[in-house]
């Protein structure tokens, strides 16, 4: 007989407890054999296996589109409009969206960008490479994702700023007031929608070589995307590709300042970024967790979670499981920590689809600041950002580093 989760005695995560292992990718203080524990709306797990058996069982649902309504938000519109994103839809309204856009998203189509992408890079690193000194967080990392998701989408340079203001509008549903900026989040959404229907139409008219035409064009046995799906999947786009890419580069060079030889490596040997990416992923990803509930009564390990329960899932805490990484806390763009994924990009039906163009930026963007800006090192504290909703990065960042590169 199962136990019922709320039947057993087990430890509360505090938010201090979570912060903590969250913040500076430190073990949470518990025995190897306690691999469930309470936290304030359900439970969490932090174990690797764990974390993907939850992950890989179609039973748990994406939470994703219930934070809201966890923070207390009741407007019926907003909500509803969250359960239809790709990011937290199930069942068979998600295998068909997935199906249908997947192919827009894979490697070959980010690697079309990579030229572009450096040029980006470039251009922010030439306003400060002269000084020798930089706001990491603000001059590099926030501003990089935007012009790559408009060139992507096909939005004309001229409408950067724009984006630029509806993307960190709408990014405040990451926010832990989030239920406070719902106008302000509502009416970017609404700006957005009309901006993206009219660039829609724009595509009809006239293809493109972007995602936008793709997604229209995107057709499995004579179904197709609706505008409204294909304006969804542009937020999601938002949602899901900017906050992430930036403070995952803000996490990685937090810890390449802190590994000058490291760094220097790398200037040295370009053809090691993927490997380096891979290794910033799992040694501190900008992604520390992400929350499943249960869509029906689930027995797990002999534990009963009934319908409705949710579980929070440590993903960076599951990256440094000492049983599937060897030597996990060492940092290290050159080592093999053993064969299976890290997790940052999630796993199962829910598994990243901007991962390529992620993993893209990340691989050109680190191996060019190596070479731009040597001997980077921290200029002062960094400011860490408020923990919202599961990203997490650098809001200040001050360095040093040699000029004229
Ligand atoms: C380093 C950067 C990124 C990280 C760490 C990251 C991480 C993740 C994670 C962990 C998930 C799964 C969440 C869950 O299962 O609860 C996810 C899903 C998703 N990501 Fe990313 N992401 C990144 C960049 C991007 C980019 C650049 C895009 C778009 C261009 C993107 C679009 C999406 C979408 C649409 C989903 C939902 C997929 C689905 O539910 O089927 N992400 N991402």
């Amino acid at each position: 007989m199962p136990t019922l989760a709320s039947d057993l005695d087990l430890p509360m995560m505090t938010m201090d407890d979570g912060s903590r292992a969250r913040r500076f990718t430190e073990r949470m203080n518990l025995p190897d054999d306690v691999w469930l524990v309470r936290n304030l709306v359900g439970y969490s797990v932090w174990h690797y296996d764990d974390a993907t058996a939850i992950l890989r069982d179609k039973r748990w649902h994406n939470a994703a589109g219930r934070i809201a309504e966890i923070m207390g938000v009741t407007n019926e519109q907003f909500l509803g409009r969250q359960r239809e994103s790709i990011l937290s839809a199930e069942g068979d309204t998600h295998l068909r969206l997935r199906r249908l856009v997947a192919p827009a998203f894979s490697p070959r189509q980010a690697d079309r960008l990579r030229p572009f992408m450096r040029e980006v890079m470039n251009d922010l690193v030439d306003r400060v490479a002269s000084n020798g000194r930089a706001d990491i967080a603000t001059d590099l990392c926030e501003p990089y994702p935007i012009p790559i998701i408009c060139e992507l989408l096909g939005a004309p340079k001229s409408d950067w700023q724009l984006f630029s203001r509806l993307a960190n509008d709408i990014l405040e549903i990451f926010s832990l007031d989030m239920a406070n900026k719902l106008d302000l989040i509502m009416r970017s959404q609404q700006e957005l929608d009309d901006y993206t229907t009219q660039l829609i139409a724009d595509r009809r008219d006239k293809p493109a070589d972007d995602l936008l035409t793709d997604l229209i064009a995107a057709e499995e046995e004579g179904d197709r995307l609706t505008n409204d799906e294909l304006v969804m999947m542009v937020n999601a786009v938002i949602v899901g590709g900017t906050d992430t890419t930036r403070n995952q580069l803000g996490c990685a060079l937090s810890l390449f300042a802190e590994h000058p030889e490291q760094w220097q490596l790398l200037a040295e040997r370009p053809d090691l970024a993927p490997k380096a990416v891979e290794e910033t992923l799992r040694y501190f990803g900008a992604v520390r967790g992400t929350m499943r509930y249960a869509s029906t009564d689930i027995v797990y390990r002999d534990v009963l979670f009934p319908a409705g329960t949710f579980v929070g899932i440590g993903i960076a805490e599951s990256n440094k499981d000492a049983s599937v990484f060897s030597d996990p806390d060492t940092f290290d763009i050159t080592a093999h920590h053993g064969d299976q994924p890290h997790l940052t990009f999630g796993s199962g039906i829910h598994y990243c689809l901007g991962q390529a163009l992620a993993r893209a930026e990340l691989q050109e963007a680190l191996p060019l600041l190596a070479q731009r800006m040597p001997n980077l090192r921290r200029d002062g504290e960094i400011t860490w950002k408020p923990e919202g909703v599961g990203i997490f990065g650098p809001a200040h960042f001050p360095v040093t580093f040699d000029a004229g590169h």
